[in-house]
């Protein structure tokens, strides 16, 4: 079995002595493969300098996951050294700003995209990505092999494979929402088709929810006026199935991780700041799709509004960088850094500290955070699911109250016991951190309960077998 994305389960850092030091990466995809007890070869690009030193100091190409070493069947990656103007080209040009900004609505739209000379060549480089992955898992799968495709990076990897090797399991899953017909529609029209057809060339096609498969089954009727009965999509003569599993988190897995004691020590020291205030908290990459000026701005209208609660609360934003090599998330992270100055020279006081923005990613922290939240704000513009919002009930000793964007995936199962908002309605996310701080003990506790239970509902190790069994 083959599972392929552009970025892996672990990534290699040289280290001041030349040497090499390999680290695991995070998210569901990699914790469900560790609970995996088969063999499984991961073909990913190669991100770091350390990665491409590691594949050249292979022998075959093949890298040993040490993360997976206590596990029966230990993990093979395979790293794809791509050239790194190609790379560059389709990574950060077609895949995170172009194809990213389609799946979440993010384009300025009377300024971009503008699709031109320069872009029909960024687009031929993520032709080129694309088929190198399809050529290294056409060479590495078995005979009837299965191959399991990622996301926006990859959409042309299933058609391209399928023409090197007819006869394997192809399943390709969308972490990203889905654009409808309309918006997808901005993308060149042999762009939109090729796209579709890439992915179509799967047997199985997954997204986190229903509204995300709907809407790509809406642009393979618009867009390839393919035959679309329920969930299959028939064109060229192969059909495809489109199918939903809501990634959850693994609740134990996420418990016992807490106990460790660089969660409990940063908890202490967390509490110490905290100092018996009222705690909201928002955890985000630095992500245009996050959300996170508006956020903020809510924040300072429940202040401005509320003066009662000055002094009383305190906000916690972790915002840890992402995609820097793209401008607008330069700009972004800046804006980010300006309102939260605003808010503190407005409101800040000696002994006071209104919001408090921290920029590096400390994972522990997180989780320190997630025990000690009162409110957890999500309010993306766009969120294929957006898991710390599931994270967040499950660790929670104070019986958070979720503030939550009704334009994220988890939405579909969180969505009764949240306060749900519309992520552009800076006034009515005011109003719900108010009611999400107001809400009554009794009530919390319940929420936070079922929450949690739904979070827990499909953990990474069954989201991906059930996947597997289906294909
Ligand atoms: C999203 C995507 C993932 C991606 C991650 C981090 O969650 O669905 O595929 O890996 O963002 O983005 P990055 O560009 O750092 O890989």
């Amino acid at each position: 079995m083959l599972v392929a994305s552009n970025r892996g389960p672990l990534s290699y850092a040289v280290d001041e002595h030349g040497g090499l030091t390999a680290r695991r990466g995070g998210g569901g995809m990699i914790s469900a493969l560790e609970a995996h007890e088969e063999p499984v070869t991961w073909v990913c690009a190669a991100l770091t300098d350390g990665d491409r030193a590691a594949v050249r100091a292979s022998r075959d190409g093949l890298l040993r996951n040490p993360a997976s070493e206590t596990h029966p069947a230990a993990q093979t990656v395979r790293m794809l050294e791509i050239d790194r103007v190609i790379f560059d080209r389709a990574y950060n040009a077609v895949a995170n700003r172009t194809l990213w900004f389609i799946a979440h609505l993010l384009f300025d739209t009377p300024h971009t995209p503008s699709f031109g000379h320069s872009w029909n060549g960024d687009w031929a480089a993520y032709e080129h990505y694309c088929a190198t992955f399809a050529a290294a898992l056409a060479a590495d799968a078995a005979p009837d092999g299965k191959v399991m495709i990622q996301d926006y990076h990859l959409v042309l990897a299933p058609r391209l494979l399928r023409e090197l090797r007819p006869e394997l399991r192809i399943s390709h899953f969308t972490h990203t929402p889905w654009a409808s017909p309309d918006y997808f529609r901005l993308l060149p029209d042999p762009v939109a088709v090729a796209v579709l057809r890439g992915m179509l060339g799967a047997d199985r096609l997954g997204f986190h929810c229903r509204r995300w498969a709907d809407a790509f089954l809406s642009c393979c009727d618009a867009v390839l006026s393919a035959d679309v009965t329920g969930d299959e999509v028939t064109f060229e003569g192969r059909t495809t199935t489109v199918a939903v599993h809501a990634l959850g988190v693994d609740g134990q897995g996420l418990r016992k991780r807490a106990q460790a004691v660089d969660v409990t020590s940063r908890r202490d020291i967390l509490r110490e700041q905290v100092d018996g205030r009222r705690l909201l908290l928002r955890i985000d990459r630095t992500e245009l799709s996050k959300n996170i000026v508006r956020g903020l701005d809510a924040y300072r209208e429940l202040l401005r509004s509320h003066p009662e609660l000055r002094g009383e609360v305190t906000h916690l934003v972790f915002a840890y960088p992402s995609r820097h090599d793209l401008p607008e998330y330069r700009e972004y992270t800046a804006a980010v850094q300006r309102m939260a100055y605003d808010i503190s020279q407005e409101f800040g006081r000696p002994g006071w500290e209104p919001v408090r923005l921290e920029v590096s990613d400390d994972f522990p922290r997180s989780l320190a955070a997630y025990e000690l939240a009162d409110v957890l704000v999500v309010n993306p513009v766009r969120d294929g699911m957006n898991l710390v919002a599931k994270e967040g009930p499950v660790l929670s000793r104070n019986d958070l109250s979720l503030v939550l964007s009704r334009e994220a995936g988890a939405v579909a199962e969180l969505g009764a016991d949240s306060f749900v908002v519309n992520p552009y309605d800076v006034t009515q996310t005011s109003e719900a951190l108010w009611e999400a701080l107001e809400q009554p003990a009794a009530e919390r506790n319940a929420r936070c309960r079922r929450l949690a239970d739904a979070a827990t509902a499909l953990p990474p190790a069954q989201w991906f077998s059930e996947q597997l069994a289906a294909l």
